[in-house]
């Protein structure tokens, strides 16, 4: 018995989708998550009832619309222990968050010459906003490495801050699942006077997440990770860095006042989220946001905990040295995010066998084309968990990988 043994049954598309007469086997939630059903019916009922613009209009209808949205900002903050709800902006995603960041923060403070700190195991969306950034003015990239059982190569984190300005990095690989210390890399970049931001779209839909704990300065992650709706992700800041930060796109509900020679921006967060912004989808984070509280972070967390262990013994023990599996095997500092190589198969033929039992899985460069050059591989497979998961899944995986070896001959 599992202590979210009943979740499964709360995701429609992990109960009554079949493909070929057979239940699928969801293990691409690292990509995106499935959605339970008071997600949907949120939206739907929202959509249904309550739909109105937000923040234009008197009328109520239009006021229970905006408190509907503001909903989703409160229950955001209290998810990641933010101060207050107003330095959450909403934006389109994880994506677009970084480059906010990068676009307004970075123009504003950074100049040629100026150090940003990465690591090799960012996803492309803490990456090319940086290296825009670069090219644009001149600003200087160092690396923190990858040690060869995945982790961050902290060895040199002195010689690398030295004179940096910001270091920007992943609270957990989405190819590795490695977790780095947040806290002590945050602490790091605020000894040399560097701004910490913060890569969260792996770390919050499966941990118990404190931005206040990590004194993080910026933290970027996506609602469709965490059984919210795709269209909505989030920048959380601290608010005397959101307020001293330039608008990054102009144009309805930014504005505080506009004339014939210029504007005037509104306080944070409206500042950062012009035009109509992703109402319905808010909606429908509260109520994922909600069921994620209900089911409590650090039971998800356990459950993956307990999950990953029995996948990383499972596939080892079935498969020994056919299979490599990268990161670390330590579970108290990785999370539920599988990469591998099995024997010398390519990954698009994997996920292509896997996909005759319904095991989805992804196979490719996982938006990190860097650590796949430092890992020596062009692509990887990679099945990744999440709370609806449990032991049948990873059986499935290993009886597909089983059945992959038969069909390729091995
Ligand atoms: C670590 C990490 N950062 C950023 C992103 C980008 O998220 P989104 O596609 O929601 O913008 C992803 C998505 O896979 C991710 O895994």
């Amino acid at each position: 018995m599992h202590l979210l043994d009943d979740v499964r049954a709360q995701f429609p598309i992990l109960t009554d989708r079949k493909i070929d007469d057979a239940r699928l086997v969801y293990l691409d939630s690292g990509n995106t998550s499935q959605k339970p059903q008071r997600v949907i019916d949120a939206m739907s009922e929202f959509m249904a009832t309550s739909y109105a613009p937000i923040n234009r209009s008197s009328y109520r209808l239009a006021g229970e619309a905006t408190e509907a949205y503001e909903r989703g900002r409160q229950a955001i903050a209290r998810l990641i222990n933010a101060p207050s709800a107003d330095e959450v902006i909403f934006t389109k995603n994880a994506t677009e968050a970084m480059n906010l960041v990068a676009m307004s923060w970075g123009r504003a403070n950074l100049a040629a010459g100026d150090v940003v700190v990465l690591t090799e195991m960012e996803h492309h969306a803490n990456i090319v906003p940086w290296q825009m950034l670069a090219q644009e003015r001149g600003i200087d990239i160092r690396w923190i490495g990858v040690t060869a059982d995945g982790q961050l190569d902290l060895s040199n984190i002195d010689e690398l801050l030295d004179g940096a300005k910001v270091l920007s990095f992943t609270a957990m690989s989405n190819v590795l699942g490695t977790m780095p210390p947040t806290k002590q890399l945050c602490a790091a970049a605020h000894a040399v006077g560097a701004l910490a931001v913060v890569d969260a779209c792996q770390f919050v839909p499966h941990n118990v997440t404190d931005v206040q704990a990590w004194d993080a300065d910026l933290v970027a992650f996506s609602s469709h990770k965490m059984c919210g709706p795709t269209g909505i992700g989030m920048l959380w800041g601290k608010m005397e860095i959101l307020d001293a930060m330039p608008p990054f796109l102009g144009g309805g509900n930014m504005i505080d006042t506009v004339t014939f020679d210029g504007f005037t921006t509104a306080p944070v967060p409206a500042k950062f989220e012009a035009g109509t912004p992703p109402i319905v989808e808010a909606v429908g984070l509260a109520a994922a946001v909600e069921f994620l509280e209900e089911l409590g972070m650090a039971n998800v967390r356990r459950h993956e905990m307990q999950l990953t262990r029995y996948a990383l013994d499972t596939l080892k023990g079935r498969f020994g040295d056919d299979i490599k599996i990268y990161g670390p095997d330590n579970v108290e500092i990785r999370g539920g995010v599988f990469s591998f190589a099995f024997r010398d198969l390519h990954p698009h033929d994997v996920s292509q066998v896997l996909d005759e039992s319904n095991v989805c899985v992804r196979a490719g460069h996982h938006c990190a084309k860097p650590l796949m050059k430092a890992l020596g591989v062009h692509a990887t497979t990679r099945a990744s968990v999440y709370l609806y998961n449990d032991e049948s899944d990873i059986d499935a995986l290993a009886d597909g990988l089983a059945g992959a070896s038969d069909i390729f001959g091995f």
